[in-house]
């Protein structure tokens, strides 16, 4: 008997293709609606295989229906969208896809930390709307990037991949991270610190760890106090690791210089969040691994995760 896998939304067609050669599919079918809760509970009942984003949220009570499940393939590199306890209790193998979306990531985290510095959706917003008179002295001036201090929260893969960018920039880099790396240290002519020495010391934080319950508001009121008031807060991780009530009091009230965030706490976020109000925000939808190159080599690393474990064989990657 062929297996049956339930996808959570239009993938690529030539992604479909390489599941239907070895597998019955059945798909929600929508590129910007994500499924609703009560289909997938239902089409995760009577599946072997589930390939899903970050959009989806699989948690315990989900996880019971899953009678039959053998896998959960998430086209993404965080998982903190899975109960990675509640699968791994029941057996069932879930996978991710790292490795290919890292430099994507990276290159966008450091164009979103260049836009927020040099204040680039302010200064076109200011042209567009008529606002640009003459070259002003001070008009629209921001922060250097050259030269300053970068504060790295995570050197995972992509946490070093923007160090090596950083470089570049012939930037001052400290790190803070579960594990010193000393041969990347070296390497990257960087500085291993506590949290609150890199708060400290940085122009430029930048949020690269993954979303756990310890990291869960790992930066708030506390930690933008220790901030400089001229530096930056980028983060293209995830919303939660972010107090953002206290992220916009520290922001309103001058406390930090600016913030870029391609993630929320709430995704899409609410029109009515209250840093969407500050000019000194620059904000994206969650797009860190959006080029087109690296969305199809993930789709496809998805794919291939799926379809080893639902041979029982070992995916590329496993969680657990
Ligand atoms: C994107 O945020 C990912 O985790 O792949």
């Amino acid at each position: 008997m062929r297996p049956t896998v339930y996808i959570t939304r239009r993938i690529p067609d030539e992604i479909i293709a390489k599941i239907v050669e070895q597998c019955d599919i059945r798909m929600w079918d929508e590129t910007d609606i994500p499924v609703p809760r009560n289909v997938l509970e239902k089409e995760i009942s009577s599946v072997e295989g589930l390939y899903c984003l970050l959009t989806e949220t699989i948690d315990r009570e989900i996880l019971a229906k899953a009678s039959r499940l053998k896998v959960i393939s998430n086209m993404a590199v965080g998982y903190n969208n899975i109960d990675i306890k509640a699968a791994k209790e029941k057996g069932i193998t879930v996978t991710n896809t790292p490795g290919v979306l890292t430099e994507t990531t990276a290159d966008l985290t450091f164009a979103l930390l260049m836009a927020t510095a040099r204040r680039l959706i302010e200064s076109s917003d200011c042209l567009r709307g008529g606002n640009w008179k003459t070259w002003s002295p001070m008009q629209l001036t921001g922060q250097d990037i050259y030269g300053a201090t970068l504060g790295i929260i995570g050197m995972g893969r992509i946490g070093a991949s923007l160090a090596k960018r950083a470089k570049g920039f012939d930037m001052n880099m400290l790190y803070y991270n579960r594990s010193q790396k000393p041969e990347l240290e070296k390497e990257l002519n960087m500085k291993y610190t506590d949290l609150d020495t890199l708060l400290r010391g940085s122009d430029f934080v930048c949020i690269m760890t993954p979303y756990t319950p310890q990291t869960r508001n790992l930066i708030g009121k506390r930690e933008f106090s220790l901030m400089k008031k001229s530096s930056i807060l980028i983060n293209t991780a995830r919303g939660g690791i972010v107090n953002e009530n206290d992220l916009f009091q520290a922001l309103r009230d001058g406390e930090i210089w600016a913030a870029g965030l391609d993630v929320f706490e709430q995704e899409p976020v609410c029109l009515d969040n209250p840093l969407l109000t500050l000019p000194n925000v620059v904000t994206l939808p969650h797009i860190g691994s959006a080029s087109i190159k690296t969305r199809m080599k993930m789709a496809e690393l998805a794919a291939d995760n799926l379809l080893l474990a639902i041979k029982n064989q070992t995916p590329k990657h496993v969680v657990v």
